[in-house]
C-alpha cells in the first residue's frame, strides 16, 4: 500500500508537470483527486491494511493527497496556489465592439423645468432664482397674507422657527425681485417648494416656477395671451384649457388654469378625480396691496403673476398617474425619459 502510494505521487506529479494545456487540468483533477479518482480508491482501501499499520499508512495517504493536491493548485493558479499559474494564451480580439457604459440622464422633472423656462425665455422673461429657506415676511406677509390671515390655511407650511420657514411656494421671488427693481419687470422664477401634502398628485416637495409681468397698462388679457402661449407650446395646440375663478391674497382677480385630463380625455377618471380636468396653475393679477407693500404706485403700474407645478406637467405630458413615482429613484421607471 505504501509503495503504491508513493508509486501514484510521482506518477500524479510527472503528469501535472507534463500538461501544457488548461483542459488537461481538469482531466487530472478527475482522474487523481475525484471523488472516483485514484487518491480516493487508494485511501478507500485503507480498511484492509492492518490495524497496528493503518495509523501510519493514513497518515502517508493523506500527506500524498496533500502534496499532489496543493501542486495541482498551483498549477491551476488559483487563489491557493503561489502563483506559478499556468501559462494561458490571451487571444485580443480587436474587431469586438466596445462595452457601451450605461448613459445617465436628466431626471424627467429637471427636463421639463429645462423645457418650461426656456419657452418663458423665448417670450422674454428673465430667470432668477431665490432661497427655499424664507422669511415669513416674503413667503406670507409682503404677499398680503397677514399672521392668523385664514390664507395660511392654503399652506401646510413646514417652520424651521416662528420667522423661518421652507417656503411653501415661489411667490415670495416677486416681492424680493420687485423690491430690487423699477418696472418695466418680466421674470421667471424657477425652484423647489415644500408642503405637509403627500397623495397621487401631491409631494411634500415640488418644483414651481413663478412668472410675473409688471408695467404699464398690464391687463388679463395679457396673462390669458401668455399663458396660452405657453400651453400651446408644452402640450399642444390643441389641448382644452379652462380659466377658473379662483382666490389667492395677493392676486385680485385670480384664476386657476386647468388642462383637459389627459389620463381619460376629459370624461372624468381617479386622477382627476372625476372632473375630466387637472390644475397645472394658479395665477391673476397683481394686488395693489403688493405694489404698495413694495413701494410701486398701483395707480401707475399694473401686473399679472402666475405659479405653475412642474410634477403636474411633467405628469400630464407623459401620462403618469402617480406623481410619487417621480422621486422613488426606480431606475426601471426613470431610465424611461
Ligand atoms: C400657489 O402656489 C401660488 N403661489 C400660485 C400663484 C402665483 C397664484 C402667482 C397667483 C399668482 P397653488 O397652491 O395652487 O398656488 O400651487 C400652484 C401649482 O403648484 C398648482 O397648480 C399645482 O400644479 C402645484 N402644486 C400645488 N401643491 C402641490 C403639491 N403638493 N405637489 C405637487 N404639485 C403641487
Amino acid at each position: 500500500m505504501e509503495e503504491e502510494l508513493l508509486r501514484l505521487k510521482s506518477e500524479a506529479l510527472a503528469k501535472l508537470a507534463s500538461i501544457s494545456q488548461v483542459g488537461e487540468l481538469e482531466d487530472f483533477r478527475v482522474k487523481y483527486l475525484g471523488r472516483k479518482g485514484l487518491f480516493t480508491g487508494l485511501m478507500r482501501s485503507l480498511g484492509t491494511v492492518s490495524t497496528e499499520d493503518r495509523p501510519r499508512v493514513g497518515k502517508l495517504a493523506n500527506d500524498v493527497k496533500q502534496e499532489v493536491e496543493s501542486e495541482f493548485l498551483i498549477r491551476q493558479g488559483s487563489k491557493e496556489g503561489s502563483g506559478q499559474a499556468l501559462q494561458q494564451k490571451v487571444v485580443t480580439d480587436l474587431s469586438l465592439p466596445g462595452r457601451a457604459l450605461p448613459l445617465g440622464r436628466l431626471h424627467p422633472v429637471t427636463q421639463i423645468m429645462e423645457e418650461v423656462c426656456a419657452i418663458f425665455e423665448g417670450l422674454g422673461f428673465e430667470v432668477a432664482e431665490g432661497p427655499d429657506v424664507e422669511v415669513d415676511f416674503y413667503n406670507f406677509e409682503a404677499l398680503n397674507i397677514p399672521k392668523h390671515h385664514p390664507a395660511r390655511d392654503m399652506h401646510d407650511t413646514f417652520y424651521v422657527s416662528d420667522s423661518v420657514l421652507l417656503r411653501t411656494h415661489t411667490s415670495p421671488m416677486q416681492v424680493r425681485a420687485m423690491e430690487k427693481r423699477q418696472p418695466p419687470l418680466r421674470m421667471i422664477a424657477p425652484g423647489k417648494v415644500y408642503r405637509c401634502d403627500s397623495d397621487i398628485t401631491h409631494t411634500p416637495m415640488f418644483h414651481q416656477v413663478e412668472g410675473f409681468l409688471v408695467d404699464r397698462k398690464v391687463s388679463f388679457a395679457d396673462l390669458k395671451g401668455i399663458l396660452s402661449i405657453f400651453i400651446a407650446r408644452i402640450f399642444d395646440e390643441h389641448t382644452s384649457i379652462r380659466f377658473r375663478p379662483s382666490y389667492f391674497p395677493f392676486t385680485e382677480p385670480s384664476a386657476e388654469v386647468d388642462i383637459a385630463c389627459v389620463m381619460c380625455g376629459g370624461k372624468g377618471c381617479r386622477v382627476c378625480k372625476q372632473t375630466g380636468w387637472l390644475e397645472i396653475l394658479g395665477a391673476g393679477l397683481i394686488d395693489p396691496e403688493v405694489f404698495k407693500k413694495i413701494g410701486y404706485d398701483p395707480e401707475e403700474y399694473s401686473g399679472f403673476a402666475f405659479g405653475l407645478g412642474i410634477e403636474r406637467i411633467a405628469m400630464l405630458k407623459y401620462g403618469i398617474n402617480d406623481i410619487r413615482l417621480y422621486y422613488e429613484n426606480d431606475l426601471r421607471f426613470l431610465s424611461q425619459f
